[in-house]
């Protein structure tokens, strides 16, 4: 099973319309999937849907999306507003006002967390959640669950978009986890960097942003003396994509355009597969 993942569109950043780079860098990371001879099976959009939670922009979001042919799961992100969300997209499912769900696809599990909390840059995941997502895993403890959220509940040495270990929403989150061994993976973003990390029992990913990338820099900062530090760089879009063998997830970043290609698979280099794949060597 391939699962695409998308994170951090922000559309609307530059006003409503079709100049919007945002909605244009999305289009692109669409038309790179539709590229693939193996398309995905399903796409979660993994919050910061839209840049400041405006109507005007989740309906942008539902007019591309539409054309897709595949599901499309979204989830909230610190930009996004869940009223003006639910009013474009009616059906979208929620739990207690909160956008969160659980999703079955040929024997593996989703479960979308919501960690908006409305006026906070960081993440958010209250008792009520904690306790929603513990018994939604309680429900099918041997199937094989992926989880989806925007925030990545990890330290990830970006000082100025970093969780804390200790932050409390972290901790309620890490009890849950630590009870549930068949959280085979669990998929964020918000950091607009790839980053990977072991996770209790399990590992977290951080896809790259659709919208434009954070800088690499892990040098403290101090908040009240600015240093002249690049925060956010021209960039392609970024996307991940997870391939579920049964066994194991498999995490690819991928930046869309990828370049042209430089050697294709035709009668001319069909001798270069046979020679670079590692095949089981003779005894
Ligand atoms: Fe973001
Ligand atoms: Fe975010």
């Amino acid at each position: 099973m391939l699962i695409a993942q998308i994170t951090d569109l922000h559309i609307g950043f530059d006003g409503p319309g079709p100049g919007d780079e945002n909605t244009k860098r999305f289009k692109d990371v669409l038309a790179w999937i539709g590229s693939l001879i193996k398309q995905p099976d399903m796409i979660f959009l993994t919050g910061d849907l839209v840049e400041s939670g405006e109507v005007r922009d989740y309906k942008t979001l539902k007019a591309i999306a539409s054309t897709l042919n595949v599901p499309v799961y979204m989830g909230m992100g610190n930009h996004d507003r869940r009223a003006a969300y639910l009013s474009v997209f009616r059906d979208s499912p929620q739990e207690n006002g909160f956008i969160q769900y659980a999703v079955e696809h040929d024997g593996l599990r989703f479960i979308m967390l919501d960690t908006l909390k409305e006026g906070r840059h960081g993440g958010g995941f209250c008792e009520g959640r904690a306790n929603w997502m513990d018994k939604t895993l309680s429900e099918k403890p041997d199937m094989p669950t992926l989880i989806a959220m925007h925030h990545p509940p990890i330290e990830t040495q970006i000082p100025w978009m970093t969780s804390d270990n200790d932050a409390p929403w972290v901790k309620r989150f890490r009890a849950v986890v630590d009870k549930h061994k068949n959280i085979i993976h669990i998929m964020s973003g918000h950091i607009h960097r790839p980053i990977s990390q072991r996770f209790s029992h399990t590992s977290v990913s951080v896809s790259p942003a659709t919208a434009p990338q954070v800088k690499f820099e892990i040098a403290d900062m101090d908040l009240n003396t600015p240093d002249n530090r690049p925060l956010l760089v021209e960039s392609r879009p970024g996307l991940c994509l997870h391939h579920w063998d049964g066994g194991h997830v498999t995490t690819h970043t991928v930046y869309a355009p990828e370049g042209k290609p430089i050697i294709r698979f035709d009668k001319d280099h069909a001798y270069i597969p046979k020679m670079t794949r590692d095949i089981s060597e003779p005894r």
